[in-house]
């Protein structure tokens, strides 16, 4: 018998309206642990304002959003990032004048609920370090520890709000068009990091380039009109025709 899907995050019914304006109704989403979900669409069909009521910044109208069974609707952003619902940060100006080094240190801090570290007391806090570096030497920024952020080249700063997120060890990662302002090469270089390195990790991304979400989706859910008009394998969305009709328009 197979086994039961194993879901880390549902939403029930869940319905969003700005004033008199419906963005969705009554939707029904699921991620199940460990793919790697994108959720696409045209402009306007609701999702950032879905990843902002799954993280806690916006409430729903009406239903539910349920993770690992328990109901986090009313949750705070900052509950539900303790609890593991995490997406990247923007890197602000606080962490534009730390190192990339020192940031990642304050992230694994934060997780393992260390006292917020004083900047001269960073450096003895060794095994945050050692953690640290090795998360950036996996990202591919160890040369880049010790530089002001930034001085960083922007394509750097994005790949670091991914590691930022990450080191928190989130039980979903969502992330809102990671590779927006990125060239080509290195969206993918982001996209094969992310994949690669988060292996285990639960991801739910935005993107409007198909070429990535065809090449880095395990699964795909289509947003258009207001609910999700169709989910599925990548294989199976590129052959669906209410999605060609409704958004790939080929
Ligand atoms: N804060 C807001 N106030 C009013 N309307 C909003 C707000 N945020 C989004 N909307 C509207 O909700 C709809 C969905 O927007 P959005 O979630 O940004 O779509 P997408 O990310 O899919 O492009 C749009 O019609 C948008 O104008
Ligand atoms: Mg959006």
């Amino acid at each position: 018998m197979p086994l039961a899907p194993d879901f880390v995050l549902k939403t029930r019914n869940l319905s969003m309206a700005f004033g008199g304006v419906k963005v969705f109704n009554n939707l029904d989403f699921e991620l199940m642990r460990g793919e790697c979900h994108a959720i696409i669409g045209p402009n306007g069909a609701g999702k950032t304002t879905f990843v902002a009521i799954i993280t806690g910044l916006l409430s729903p109208t009406s239903g539910e959003v349920l993770l690992d069974g328990q109901d986090v609707t009313r949750h705070s952003v900052k509950q539900r990032v303790a609890e593991g619902i995490v997406r990247t940060f923007q890197i602000n100006t606080l962490f534009d004048s730390l190192t990339p080094l020192e940031s990642v240190v304050i992230a694994i801090c934060q997780r393992d609920k260390v006292a917020k570290p004083s900047f001269r007391a960073i450096k003895h806090l060794h095994s945050q370090i050692d953690e640290a570096y090795t998360l950036l030497e996996k990202f591919g920024l160890a040369d880049d520890a010790n530089v002001a952020t930034q001085l960083l080249p922007y394509g750097k700063q994005r790949v670091l709000e991914v590691v930022l997120a990450y080191a928190l060890r989130p039980r979903v990662l969502l992330l809102d068009e990671p590779a927006a302002g990125l060239s080509t090469s290195q969206g993918r270089a982001l996209f094969e990091q992310v994949v690669t390195l988060a292996q285990g990790t639960t991801v739910l991304f935005i993107e409007h380039d198909m070429n990535l979400v065809f090449s880095y989706a395990t699964r795909v859910s289509v947003f258009a009109g207001g609910t999700v008009i169709a989910n599925g394998t990548p294989d199976e969305i590129r052959a669906h025709a209410g999605v060609r009709d409704a958004y790939l328009g080929t």
